[in-house]
């Protein structure tokens, strides 16, 4: 089973979308996924003490332990990640050891095409994650309505996933 969390607050989420065709694409490569919204998981800033005894950080941290990779779908806030998920990957801490993760960014602008490499490396340092290199950045003119209005941007994603897939069976067989 693959994970996806939609990591954006917003009613008309972009990253949503990405998030989507990542469901879309990792199913039709013959695989069972589950696209959660982080949101629905409300969590209480990180403290590093009581706060970790929330219920919603141990349903997200089941779902993440359990899931073979991890797509993350989210908003590029002040040339970052948004704080939502980065407060989530606080609070879920160590649950990401190895886990195979990929990006899905929703952006305004191309110049914060590197925005992810913080947290890339933070995962790397912290829990020894395996970030795939290629990963999926969208800025705002990509889309139409509800809709994904590119086909290089599709056609990223669906690497993305088999990236995911080929990387996530690979550690499956070899632990
Ligand atoms: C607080 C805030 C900070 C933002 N910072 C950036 C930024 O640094 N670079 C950028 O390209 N877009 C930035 N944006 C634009 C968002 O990345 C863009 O609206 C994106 O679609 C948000 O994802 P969502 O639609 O999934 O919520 C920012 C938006 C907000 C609200």
């Amino acid at each position: 089973m693959y994970l996806i969390i939609a990591c954006s607050k917003r009613e008309q989420s972009n990253s949503r979308l990405l998030a989507e065709a990542a469901q879309r694409a990792v199913k039709s490569l013959g695989h069972e996924v589950e696209l959660i919204h982080l949101k629905e998981y409300p969590l209480p800033f990180c403290d590093g003490e009581s706060a970790y005894s929330d219920p919603n950080v141990a349903i997200l941290a089941e779902k993440i332990v359990q899931a073979e990779g991890v797509l993350l779908a989210c908003p590029i806030y002040n040339y970052s990640i948004n704080a939502m998920l980065k407060n989530m990957i606080e609070l879920t801490g160590q649950n990401w050891q190895e886990k195979v993760v990929g990006f899905l960014c929703a952006a305004g602008g191309t110049s914060s095409y590197m925005s992810i490499m913080g947290i890339a490396s933070i995962m790397m340092l912290d829990f020894r994650c395996l970030i795939l290199p290629k990963f999926v950045y969208a800025t705002e003119e990509i889309f139409e309505g509800n809709r994904i209005n590119d086909e290089d941007v599709e056609q990223r994603i669906v690497e993305l996933s088999r990236s995911l897939i080929r990387i996530g069976t690979a550690m499956r067989n070899n632990p």
